[in-house]
């Protein structure tokens, strides 16, 4: 076939969401969420408090069923089924708040990791790579879990979730509790860890700043919905993420205290 007449058809994304919409009883947490995630692209969700991030990747990783929409992983559907069958199938939740195993060692925490998998030789290469990404948790390999940092315990949860051989990542707030320092070590790590393997991301985040810096696409949350959807370069370029989400060009008052602006469109 001559090139004029081929045509280019663009790689199906790895993660679709569509329409999806999740309610707590007789309140809509999330609605018309659209969002696609490509194989190997770093992607971040920005949202304040109660936007609905962790009610979204609960509801993508079988946490939480829809109340209507779609989710499809690699061209299948996966809404409405177990947490446990998404997370088999490669797509696996690193939950807010870490949710390490306190009282069982590092290493056995990595270990839970790849407890459905049989292959002994590949594990022990992947927790190898876990340990170069990661040294610290290599010298506390024996130590209880539980007496880890905060910034710790986040490189344990990123480890386990590794050995359990995903193909996408889901994360809740990595930054959540963290110092500047350990927040960007967080981040780093987590572009080197897609570059270096190949495994897309989508992170939830409230510090915007950091997650648009390392991720190549972003999406907007507010109240449930997504008012704004672009490459990162170009939201950090737009006068509203600027004003709302990294605290540049803002007014202030007499007091000199911020006085944040609401929005009604977004532009
Ligand atoms: N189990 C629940 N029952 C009822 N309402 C809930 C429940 N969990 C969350 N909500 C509500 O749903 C909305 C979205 O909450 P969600 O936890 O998804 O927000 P978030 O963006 O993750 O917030 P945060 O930044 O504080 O983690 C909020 O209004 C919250 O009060
Ligand atoms: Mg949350």
């Amino acid at each position: 076939m001559s090139p004029s007449t081929s045509t280019i058809t663009a790689p199906e994304p790895l993660l679709q969401v569509r329409n999806l919409e999740t309610w707590y009883g007789p309140v809509v947490a999330i609605q018309g969420i659209n969002l696609e995630v490509p194989a190997g692209v770093v992607s971040t969700v920005l949202g304040a408090n109660g936007a609905g991030k962790t009610t979204l990747l609960n509801t993508i990783a079988g946490v939480i069923d829809p109340f209507k929409g779609e989710v499809l992983f690699d061209g299948q559907a996966i809404h409405g089924k177990d947490a446990d069958e998404v997370c088999r199938r490669g797509l696996v939740l690193i939950p807010e708040g870490r949710q390490v195993y306190p009282f069982l060692s590092v290493d056995d925490n990595l270990a839970m990791g790849a407890f459905a998998r049989r292959d002994r030789t590949a594990i022990g290469h992947d927790l190898q790579r876990v340990r170069s990404w990661f040294p610290r948790l290599a010298e506390r390999a024996h130590q209880h879990a539980g007496l880890l940092s905060g910034g710790e315990q986040q490189m344990l949860a990123i480890g386990r979730a590794y050995m359990s051989a995903p193909r996408m990542l889901l994360l809740d707030e990595p930054s959540l509790g963290l110092s500047p320092l350990l927040t960007h070590e967080i981040f780093s790590i987590i572009t080197r860890i897609s570059s270096e393997t190949g495994i897309a991301m989508l992170v939830v985040e409230q510090n915007a700043s950091i997650a648009l810096r390392n991720a190549q696409t972003g999406h907007v949350l507010e109240l449930g919905r997504i008012v704004a959807s672009d490459t990162c370069e170009a939201l950090l370029a737009k006068p509203d993420v600027q004003q709302a989400y990294l605290g540049m060009g803002l007014d202030t008052g007499l007091s000199g205290q911020t006085r944040w602006k609401r929005r009604k469109t977004w532009r």
